[in-house]
């Protein structure tokens, strides 16, 4: 048990680790240029946050948050998403005030008791963006072509973005009345938890992961059928300048999200086996239910750093490795030691990849690790080196040896 990591949680190291690196420099790049961000929010927030925020016949909310009292009997739960701590900070820190829009970016854990099948982690990661401040569809565009260039720049091809309007509270009206409608005519076939839910928000029904409900869904009413005018022209004109900036997209009419801040438009990338890498959208009244002060409209994604590396992998996508050692510098005899790590230490300095023996091998026993780590170079430092500032550097793939004196082992490698 000690040695065990609790179910549903992953240890980050070695290529998998490298591999979250590289993406996140690369996430990390493009915020840069788009002018969005960094924030960090705490890993626990109050439980009423997510409640409110989140909402409360979310199946995240209802069956999913970790959540416990404090010592101080507080209520607090580990985030199960980024969104709402961010709008929190947002607002306690008064960064509406602030020109506007605000465009933040973070990368975050989150934690959701999930049954830990494949892809759905109790621990996962995500890059996210929330974008505060703009009613414009040409906000999620800019996510959207983001996260098209985030993906080219990775190197995978597999993800199809699938958008829908699910509208504003005025258009849910209706819908919801129609939605009803429907589910009450096939009650009994719902699971146990929809029953109970299709009267306080329906639409939480559409996306249960119960079978059962899945079946009796497929042809319930959709929410476009139900927009109002400005829903309706929100969505044209974001259809409309996707089409003319040539971002393919498929409107899937099923898609309304697991989380209840979402207004107008959704959106989620989904590969070849249907299943969805990232999801955002638009969420105009989060800010509100958050502080009622406050009428700011938003919109933002969240992209799975677990689902980024399998979706990679199945796609038999390499990412740039870890960079090889570029020179192990052995160490013959004691009195060499300090000099040697002196030498190492300045060849670092200029920033040559080096690494060297802290173990006491004999030589022979160096040179084998040296290979086995993939160095590129190997030069051994003993008294007569040191004596003559004199080394041979030997390039292990050729067996090619050149002679240099010790401060010019630098230039071998830095230009
Ligand atoms: P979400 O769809 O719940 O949305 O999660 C976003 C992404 O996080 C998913 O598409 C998936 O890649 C990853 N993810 C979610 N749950 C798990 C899990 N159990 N294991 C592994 N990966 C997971 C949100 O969280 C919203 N906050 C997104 C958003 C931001 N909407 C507006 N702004």
């Amino acid at each position: 048990m000690i040695t065990q990591r609790p179910k549903g949680t992953q240890d980050w190291y070695g290529s998998n680790m490298h591999k979250r690196t590289i993406i996140e420099g690369i996430a990390r790049k493009l915020c840069k240029v788009y002018n969005i961000k960094e924030v960090i929010t705490p890993a626990f927030e109050h439980t009423i946050l997510f409640q409110r925020g989140v909402g409360e016949t979310t199946d995240v909310v209802q069956k999913e948050m970790y959540t416990f009292d404090d010592k101080g009997n507080r209520s607090i739960t580990l985030k199960p998403e980024g969104t709402a701590g961010t709008a929190r900070c947002y607002l306690e820190n008064g960064l509406f005030a602030e020109s506007q829009p605000t465009k933040l970016f973070y990368f975050t854990q989150a934690f959701r008791y999930e049954n830990p099948q494949s892809g759905r982690l109790r621990q996962h990661h995500q890059f996210g963006i929330e974008f505060f401040g703009s009613a414009s569809p040409l906000a999620e565009v800019e996510l959207i072509s983001l996260l098209t260039e985030f993906m080219k720049e990775l190197g995978m091809k597999g993800a199809k973005l699938h958008i829908n309007s699910i509208g504003c509270s005025n258009c849910r009206k209706t819908y919801n009345e129609a939605l009803l409608d429907y589910l009450k005519a096939h009650e009994g076939e719902l699971c146990p938890t929809c029953r109970e839910r299709m009267l306080k928000n329906p639409l939480r029904v559409i996306d249960c992961k119960v079978p059962s409900c899945k079946v009796i869904v497929k042809d319930a009413p959709r929410t476009v059928e139900y927009l109002d005018e400005e829903c309706k022209n929100h969505f044209e004109e974001l259809k409309r300048l996707l089409t003319e900036l040539s971002i393919s997209f498929e409107v899937d009419t099923g898609i309304v999200r697991g989380l209840d801040y979402y207004t107008k438009t959704v959106f989620e990338f989904v590969n070849a086996e249907g299943f969805t890498l990232c999801g955002g959208g638009r969420y105009d009244n989060l800010i509100h239910e958050i502080d009622e002060k406050q009428n700011i409209p938003a919109v933002g994604f969240g992209f799975g750093i677990e689902r980024i590396i399998n979706e990679l992998a199945a796609e038999g996508v390499e990412l740039e490795p870890e960079p090889a050692v570029d020179l192990y510098v052995g160490i013959l005899g004691q009195e060499a030691k300090a000099s040697a790590f002196m030498l190492v230490q300045k060849l670092r300095a200029a920033g040559v990849i080096v690494e060297t023996d802290y173990m006491d091998r004999s030589v022979k026993a160096q040179m084998k690790y040296a290979n086995k780590i993939g160095a590129k170079h190997t030069v051994i430092i003993g008294a007569d080196e040191l004596a003559n500032n004199r080394a041979n550097v030997k390039n292990m793939e050729t067996g090619e040896q050149v002679e240099v004196t010790l401060d010019k082992i630098a230039d071998l490698f830095v230009s």
